[in-house]
């Protein structure tokens, strides 16, 4: 059943593309195929979070990522977090079936969400830079604990691909590079995968 586009709202004003994720797409997200071009031990590696460090995964969806981090990294607490409910619902639903304490669904804009900023060793961002307008990218920089770092790993336009968004909903990495380094961000690193690229940043000094 087609999903109706929904309106640029303020708040997503600054989005590559700016619709909300539909959740009738969820499934590919947990679809391990992901894992092989895209592996969680290498995105690990570019947050390289200390021992017990807090990481938030902006933007989990159904959370695919936040459970492997955390069954690679018993130690790390993850808030995964994502402002669709109907998300967090079926990442709610793996933790009933596999139980995983130290991944913990967060609902945006809940006390919890709340309780979050100025605290993340560790922010991972991905493939959600292209869905992220102004706000909701200052929302991430503000959770960053001093220190911390924000890796962003988004869908590569500039190559070709088999999977993923079309190439007009999502950035090159110069045009990424760009609207990070604009909004502040400070570029520690990057790297291309054979789909993605990759920025680790830190906040402003
Ligand atoms: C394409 S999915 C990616 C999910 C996950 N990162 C992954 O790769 O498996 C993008 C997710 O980001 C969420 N999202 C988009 N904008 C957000 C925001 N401003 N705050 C929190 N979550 C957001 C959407 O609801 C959706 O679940």
């Amino acid at each position: 059943m087609g999903r109706e586009k929904q309106p640029v709202e303020g708040s997503r004003a600054g989005a590559r593309q700016p619709e909300r994720f539909n959740p009738a797409k969820a499934v590919a997200l947990d679809d391990e195929s992901r894992f092989a071009y895209l592996p969680p031990k290498d995105a690990l590696e570019l947050l390289s979070p200390g021992q017990g460090a807090l990481v938030v995964d902006f933007g989990t969806g159904t959370g695919a990522y936040a459970l492997a981090l955390g069954r690679l990294r018993s130690d790390l607490k993850i808030a995964a977090l994502d402002e669709q409910k109907e998300m967090l619902e079926k990442l709610k639903d793996k933790l009933k079936r596999r139980p995983q304490p130290n991944v913990v669904p967060v609902l945006s804009g809940t006390v919890e969400a709340r309780g979050l900023a100025g605290q993340a060793a560790g922010v991972l961002a991905l493939n959600v830079l292209h869905e992220l307008g102004d706000e909701a990218l200052r929302s991430l920089m503000s959770l960053l604990a001093p220190g911390g770092r924000a890796v962003f790993i988004d869908w590569n336009a500039a190559v070709e691909r088999p999977v993923g968004p079309p190439k007009d909903h999502v950035y090159a990495p110069d045009e990424a590079r760009r609207r990070l380094r604009n909004f502040g961000f400070r570029l520690l690193r990057r790297r291309l995968f054979a789909y993605h690229y990759a920025f680790v940043c830190a906040g402003p000094r």
